[in-house]
C-alpha cells in the first residue's frame, strides 16, 4: 500500500508512504488517498484529518514525473482530473484537513497542502511549484488556490520563477499557519488539533463550507449565505449545548 493510515485521539492520520520516491504521487497513490479520505470523512470516530509524508525528507515531492513522462493527451487529462478530484475532496471535507508538512512540498505536493484547510510545517519544509521547469504548469489547483492564499503577485512569482521557498518565508507570506521544529512537528500538531476538536463539529463544518464559498461569491451573497446558516443553527442540539455550557460555566459536551 502506498498510503498508511492510523487514528489517534479522533484524528485520522494519512501518511503518503513512498519514501524512496520522496512520496511522489502516481495514479495508484492518488486512488488510495481518495479511498482513505472518504473513509475518514465518513467515520464517526474521526473529527479531524492530518495528511503527511513518510520519512524525514519529504511531505510530497510532487506528481510522479516518471509516470507523467509516459502520458498521452488523454492520459494527462485523466491524471489531472484524478488529482483535482482528490484536492477537491480535501478542500470540501466537512472535517478540517491539515497538511503536516515535514519536508519537500513541491508541485502536486504543494497543491495537496494548498487544498488543505491549514498548513503546519517543520522548520526544514520547502515549498514550491516548479512545474514550469519541466515545461508544465501546476495541474491540481496550484494556479487557482495559491493566489487565493498568498495573493496574485506572490503566486505569479512562485509559479513562473519555479523558485523554492523555505519554511520561514512560507510563514511570512501566509502559506503556512505555524512552524515547528522538525523534532516536535507531530506532537505540536496534535496539540494544535486538540484545540480544534473541543469545538462544535457542525459549527466547524459550516464555517469551513462558508469560507470555501467566499472566494466564489460576491460579498452581499456570501453574507446572505452566512446569515442563513447562522440562524439555522438555533434549533440544533449542538448550538443549545454550546450556549448553555457557557452560561452554566462548564465545558461544552459536543
Ligand atoms: N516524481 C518521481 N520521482 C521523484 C520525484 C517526483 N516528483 N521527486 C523525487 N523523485 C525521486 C527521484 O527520481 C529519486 O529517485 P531515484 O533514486 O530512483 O533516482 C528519489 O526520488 C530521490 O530524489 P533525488 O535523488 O532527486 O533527491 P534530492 O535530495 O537530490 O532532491 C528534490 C530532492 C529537490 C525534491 C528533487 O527530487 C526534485 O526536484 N524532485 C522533483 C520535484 C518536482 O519537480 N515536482 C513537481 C512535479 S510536477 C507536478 O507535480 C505537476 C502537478 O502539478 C500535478
Amino acid at each position: 500500500m502506498s498510503v498508511k493510515i492510523n487514528i489517534q485521539d479522533k484524528i485520522g492520520i494519512l501518511i503518503v508512504d513512498r519514501e524512496k520516491s520522496l512520496n511522489a504521487l502516481n495514479c495508484e497513490v492518488l486512488k488510495n488517498i481518495l479511498i482513505s479520505l472518504e473513509k475518514f470523512i465518513a467515520s464517526k470516530d474521526i473529527g479531524l484529518i492530518f495528511i503527511t509524508g513518510s520519512g524525514k525528507k519529504a511531505f510530497i515531492a510532487g506528481a510522479d514525473i516518471k509516470e507523467m513522462s509516459n502520458l498521452d493527451l488523454k492520459g494527462a487529462y485523466a491524471f489531472g482530473k484524478l488529482g483535482q478530484k482528490v484536492m477537491n475532496l480535501i478542500e470540501n471535507s466537512p472535517k478540517p484537513v491539515i497538511a503536516i508538512v515535514n519536508g519537500f512540498a513541491l508541485g502536486g505536493g504543494c497543491e495537496v497542502a494548498l487544498a488543505c484547510h491549514m498548513r503546519l510545517a517543520s522548520d526544514n519544509a520547502i515549498f514550491g511549484q516548479p512545474e514550469v521547469k519541466l515545461g508544465l504548469i501546476p495541474g491540481w489547483g496550484g494556479t487557482q488556490r495559491l493566489p487565493r492564499i498568498v495573493g496574485k503577485g506572490i503566486a505569479n512569482e512562485i509559479i513562473i520563477t519555479a523558485k523554492t521557498i523555505d519554511a520561514k518565508e512560507a510563514l511570512r507570506i501566509g502559506l503556512v499557519n505555524k512552524l515547528f521544529k522538525k523534532e516536535v512537528l507531530m506532537v505540536e500538531s496534535l496539540k494544535f488539533a486538540k484545540n480544534i476538536l473541543i469545538n462544535g463539529p457542525n459549527a466547524i463544518a459550516k464555517s469551513l463550507s462558508l469560507i470555501n464559498k467566499s472566494s466564489g461569491l460576491k460579498l452581499k451573497r456570501g453574507l446572505k449565505e452566512e446569515l442563513k446558516e447562522f440562524s439555522s443553527l438555533f434549533n440544533s442540539k449542538e448550538t443549545k449545548e454550546g450556549l448553555e455550557a457557557f452560561i452554566e460555566k462548564r465545558k461544552a459536551n459536543f
